[in-house]
């Protein structure tokens, strides 16, 4: 297998899409460093890392916070320290919102572009030099339709994953010269904890499994897509069963009936 002894670093290991894409690598044999903020959710996935046919001795559990700027130096000499590289660096931390723009407190908006935004280019920016020097290396980031498609009571992470495209689009063009790969995923609804875990306007958390999260693809089907796409050099994995990954195409070729279609729902 190619992915077998390559170092993994996954955000948002602890559960949903990064846990799920763990699986699958320590399936295949890979190094895995797996980061959240939970240290016992992270604990959980590394054993059943192992239980998938991973060796203990290569997976490590990296706690951290992807908003604690100051602390990501330290972190990603942790894991760099761990096998002496860092093959990919999947950039899949994320919150959701579900309120309207005329109910979010602006601090709520610099909450989500922390954790989505800032915290994933932080994170990339530590990890950069180390892929230069290797002259090879393979970043990701799971954006989202909503990356490509603006829906109500999502206007922060609209704007969050909109964000996320065009910082990941465009490191693509400086660091391929280094034999960098940079993928983009963007998914459509999967069933995770995603809107459970989303803020509502005063930055509490919503939790509730929405209908359409509830009714979204099984979250393996889902990283055995993303792994498809990764395995095949897609530059943009876009993953999702439902009507939200028709509007993708429908977005591209027909915008303005897009707009209606997503201002009939909103
Ligand atoms: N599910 C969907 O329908 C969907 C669709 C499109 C895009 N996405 C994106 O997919 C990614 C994964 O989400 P998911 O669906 O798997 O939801 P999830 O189950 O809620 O997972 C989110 C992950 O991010 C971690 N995280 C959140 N804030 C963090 C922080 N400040 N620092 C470090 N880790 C943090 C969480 O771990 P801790 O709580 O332990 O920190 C958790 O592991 C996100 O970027 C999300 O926006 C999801």
């Amino acid at each position: 297998m190619a992915d077998k002894g390559k170092v993994i670093w996954i955000t948002g290991a602890s559960s949903g899409i990064g846990e799920a894409v763990a699986y699958e690598f320590a399936a295949r044999g890979a190094v895995l460093i797996l980061s959240a903020r939970r240290a016992d959710a992270l604990e959980r996935v590394r054993e059943a890392c192992i239980a998938k046919g991973a060796a203990p001795e290569d997976v490590l559990v990296l706690p951290l916070d992807v908003t604690d700027e100051a602390s990501l130096p330290a972190k990603t000499a942790e894991a760099k320290a761990f096998k002496g590289r860092i093959d990919m660096l999947f950039n899949n931390a994320g919150i959701s919102q579900r309120s309207l723009c005329v109910d979010t407190d602006m601090a709520t908006y610099r909450k989500l572009f922390e954790v989505d935004v800032f915290g994933q280019i932080a994170l990339t920016k530590q990890v950069l030099p180390i892929m230069i020097e290797q002259k090879s290396g393979h970043i990701a980031v799971t954006a989202s339709v909503a990356g490509k498609i603006g829906v109500a009571k999502r206007t922060g992470y609209c704007a969050a994953k909109h964000a996320m495209m065009g910082f990941f689009d465009a490191l693509r063009t400086e660091v391929a010269q280094y034999g960098i790969r940079v993928t983009t995923v963007t998914p459509g609804f999967i069933r995770t904890a995603i809107s459970e875990n989303a803020l509502k306007g005063d930055g509490s958390q919503f939790g509730v499994v929405d209908k359409n999260i509830a009714a979204g693809m099984d979250v393996t089907d889902c990283a055995k897509v993303i792994m498809k796409g990764f395995d095949s050099g897609k530059k943009e994995i876009a993953v999702g069963n439902g009507p939200e990954m028709k509007a993708l195409w429908v977005k591209r070729f027909f915008p303005n009936m897009l707009f209606k279609m997503v201002e009939k729902m909103g």
